[in-house]
């Protein structure tokens, strides 16, 4: 089912290989199924790369550079020189994705929390916003991003307490929500959205993964997005139009995309 409104899919992961075999053919069909942008976030230096390639090609398509906490161990000298020369490619809105990760904790802690200070600086000194994955880590990001005052944000698939979310709401943070709204365990994002200010919410599908229901499971790309709408307009009393319309401005505002 496809679905008239426009949208932007702030979060998808294109240059993942899930999407070697038909990259091309899905990325030039979004345009004309409603995808009006969408920004591609690195994992590691060879992602965030091929992000920014992409981007080049697809007028829609930004990017964003940085080294997930995943492969934090993977990290170099000279990586957070080499992110920095990826931001001065004009398609290049964020560093991201960046965080902790405690669920499959790919790299230590201590190593994490060093490679995403890291950057967060960088952010900090290109005047860039960032785009953070928190992963039953809610405690210790939290406080690292309070230690950058300043620093805009957006927490990414969000999975905090409705609390919090208001903490990170009165820090001038922005929240983003994917499929896992529609999922049945989502109790605890569903109260998120009750109450957490509509100007500061993005929408993303974080694909390939995370697929809203009735496609969970699947390989998910943008144009599921339309789903994590009409599941918020439902929790809201409100349009899923207007949903779509109101995130596609906050992204835009956020990314700086005229
Ligand atoms: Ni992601």
């Amino acid at each position: 089912m496809l679905s008239a409104m426009d949208v932007f899919d702030t979060h998808a992961h294109y240059d993942d290989e899930q999407f070697d075999p038909d990259r091309d053919e899905i990325l030039s069909g979004l345009p004309q199924k409603g995808v009006k942008l969408a920004l591609d976030p690195g994992g590691d230096i060879g992602s965030s790369k091929l992000a920014v390639s992409l981007a080049e090609r697809y007028p829609f398509l930004y990017a964003a550079v940085g080294i997930h906490p995943g492969r934090a161990e993977s990290m170099a000298d000279g990586d957070i020189d080499l992110l920095a020369g990826m931001t001065g490619n004009p398609k290049v809105r964020a560093i991201g994705e960046i965080g902790l990760d405690y669920h499959y904790e790919g790299s230590p802690r201590d190593v994490q929390k060093r490679v995403f200070r890291a950057q967060l600086a960088l952010a900090r000194d290109l005047g860039l916003p960032v785009i953070v994955h928190d992963r039953e880590a809610h405690g210790d990001c939290m406080e690292i991003i309070r230690s950058f005052p300043g620093l805009r944000g957006v927490l990414h698939c969000y999975s905090g307490s409705a609390e919090d979310a208001m903490t990170y709401a009165r820090m001038g943070w922005y929240l983003s929500f994917t499929g896992v709204v529609t999922y049945k365990n989502a109790r605890k994002v569903i109260e998120v959205i009750k109450q957490f200010p509509l100007d500061r919410m993005m929408i993303e599908t974080d694909a390939p993964y995370l697929a809203p229901v009735p496609h969970r499971g699947r390989r998910c790309d943008s144009t599921y997005l339309h789903l994590v709408a009409e599941k918020i307009a439902e929790v809201r009393g409100l349009d899923p139009e207007e949903i779509a319309a109101r995130t596609l401005v906050t992204g835009k505002e956020f990314f700086s995309i005229s």
